[in-house]
């Protein structure tokens, strides 16, 4: 931003300036209050990996974790989460090393369209977390708020019990059947 857009800014009386700290970092926006958090990561600091769906609270694709907790950020206003830890899909690779789910995910061919991946992917790394070896039933209760309208969800179930194993220490690897379908 240049000079003169956030000398503008300054003098917008309807924005008010925040600082966040996101996927570790701290980051300032100058945003107006009724800013979901959802606009706040798309539009105000472009993280937007973050996604945009019904706005509802139905869907999930928004998902984002505030302090270790899963939350729909089209539902939360950015000003409630200054000062806590706000964590996206972009923080969760290692510089150039994926995640597990997210190496579980391309290797297992879990993301088609890929618009719940992001959501799907928070939602399961909080599961895997409190839960290192979950059953399916329990993936599915997890991401029981994640909606996906291309997979059928058994890729996904199938790329976080890969991954589960993996991060339990096991050389996992998928399973022709999971692979090719037969
Ligand atoms: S966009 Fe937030 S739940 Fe659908
Ligand atoms: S991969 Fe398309 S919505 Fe899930």
């Amino acid at each position: 931003m240049n000079d003169h857009a956030l000398h503008q800014l300054n003098r917008a009386p309807d924005r008010v300036r925040g600082t966040f700290r996101v996927n570790g970092e701290a980051r300032e926006a100058l945003y107006k209050p009724h800013t979901t958090l959802l606009e706040l990561l798309r539009e105000d600091l472009q993280l937007t990996g973050t996604k945009h769906g019904c706005e509802l609270g139905e869907c999930g694709a928004c998902t984002v974790l505030v302090d270790g907790v899963p939350v729909l950020s089209c539902l939360v206003l950015a000003q409630a989460v200054e000062g806590q830890e706000v964590a996206t899909v972009e923080g969760m690779a290692d510089g150039p090393t994926l995640h597990p789910l997210q190496q579980a995910f391309v290797e297992m061919g879990a993301a088609q369209c890929g618009y719940c991946t992001p959501g799907v992917l928070l939602a399961a790394e909080v599961l895997l977390e409190v839960n290192a070896a979950p059953t399916r039933d329990e993936i599915r209760l997890a991401l029981s708020g994640n909606l996906c309208r291309c997979t059928g969800y058994v890729k996904i179930y199938e790329a976080i019990e890969l991954a589960a194993a993996r991060m339990r220490g096991e050389r996992a690897a998928p399973s022709h059947e999971a692979l090719h379908g037969y």
